[in-house]
């Protein structure tokens, strides 16, 4: 499918969507939003989509916030109406069946910072950059950075991110653990790409189920243990498990078929 503001291509069953707002910085306007949307359904519905990479175009910026420009004249319940929209489509990033994962390539800031802790995990290149500069606009995140960023670095630190505004460099977000690796831009798709190789290697409904079941850790209207139990349990229906564990005990590679 094609998309205004959105590059996609499948290569091994790695799709790789690229934000293409280049000249705004990638920046989230109405169109976007609209665009990561549908290209969301594609995701869930297309069987050759295994792995998802999700990044900006250039090599300056991931995505620097939300359009501030059509943030002029909001009334607080058209606010509220646009966090909400966005928690929405953030939801169906983080909550996917299929592996989602930010390769962050220069700013990440506001929205960006937002949609990147959304995704599953995030690798980075040495350029990234971290913030949540809403304080400086006299706002505060609306796409659920100010609930992940507690959770991915904790209070203390998610606080004075928060209400500094202040940029990190990508260093110090992989020692904040808010990403998994930095590597130099030029190596940031391939080192992305082999994780995914590696992650849509395995059974796509164990796969989901990882996800699942670690989001609930999340969810207060869950149990994570028992959600881990049935997932556990529905995983021995599966023609996956059986194919890995008598592959295991046959000394030979498993060939999984999402069954
Ligand atoms: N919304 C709308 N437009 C944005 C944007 C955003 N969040 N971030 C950048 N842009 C636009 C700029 O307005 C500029 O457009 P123009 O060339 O038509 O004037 C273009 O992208 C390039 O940005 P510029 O500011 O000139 O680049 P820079 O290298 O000097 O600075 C940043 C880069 C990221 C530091 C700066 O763009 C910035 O602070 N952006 C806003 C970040 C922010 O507050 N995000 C949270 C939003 S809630």
């Amino acid at each position: 499918m094609a998309y205004s503001t959105l590059l996609t291509s499948l290569e091994a069953g790695i799709f790789t969507i690229t934000i293409n707002r280049p000249d705004k910085l990638n920046a989230l306007n109405k169109e976007v939003m609209q665009d990561l949307d549908t290209v969301l359904q594609e995701v869930e519905n297309e069987a050759s989509i295994k792995a998802v990479i999700l990044t900006g175009s250039g090599n300056k910026a991931f995505v620097a916030g939300a359009d501030i420009s059509e943030f002029n004249g909001l009334s607080s319940s058209e606010g509220r109406a646009l966090a909400k929209r966005g928690q929405d489509i953030f939801f169906r990033i983080e909550n996917a069946s299929k592996p989602i994962v930010a390769a962050v390539n220069g700013f990440a800031l506001g929205g960006g910072c937002e949609l990147a802790m959304a995704c599953h995990f995030r690798v980075a290149s040495d350029n990234a950059k971290f913030g949540q500069p809403e304080v400086n606009l006299g706002l505060i995140p609306g796409y659920g950075g100010t609930q992940r960023l507690v959770q991915l670095i904790g209070k203390g630190r998610a606080l004075e991110f928060l209400m500094t505004g202040n940029m990190i460099d990508a260093q110090t977000a992989f020692n904040l653990g808010l990403v998994n690796y930095v590597v130099p831009q030029d190596e940031l798709l391939p080192k992305t790409t082999a994780l995914l190789q590696t992650i849509a290697s395995k059974a796509p409904k164990a796969i989901a189920h990882c996800i699942a079941a670690a989001n609930a850790v999340f969810n207060p209207a869950k149990n994570g243990f028992e959600e881990e139990i049935k997932a556990f349990g529905e995983c021995f229906d599966s023609e996956d498990m059986k194919e890995g564990t008598a592959a295991f005990l046959e000394k030979r590679k498993p060939v999984f078929t999402g069954k």
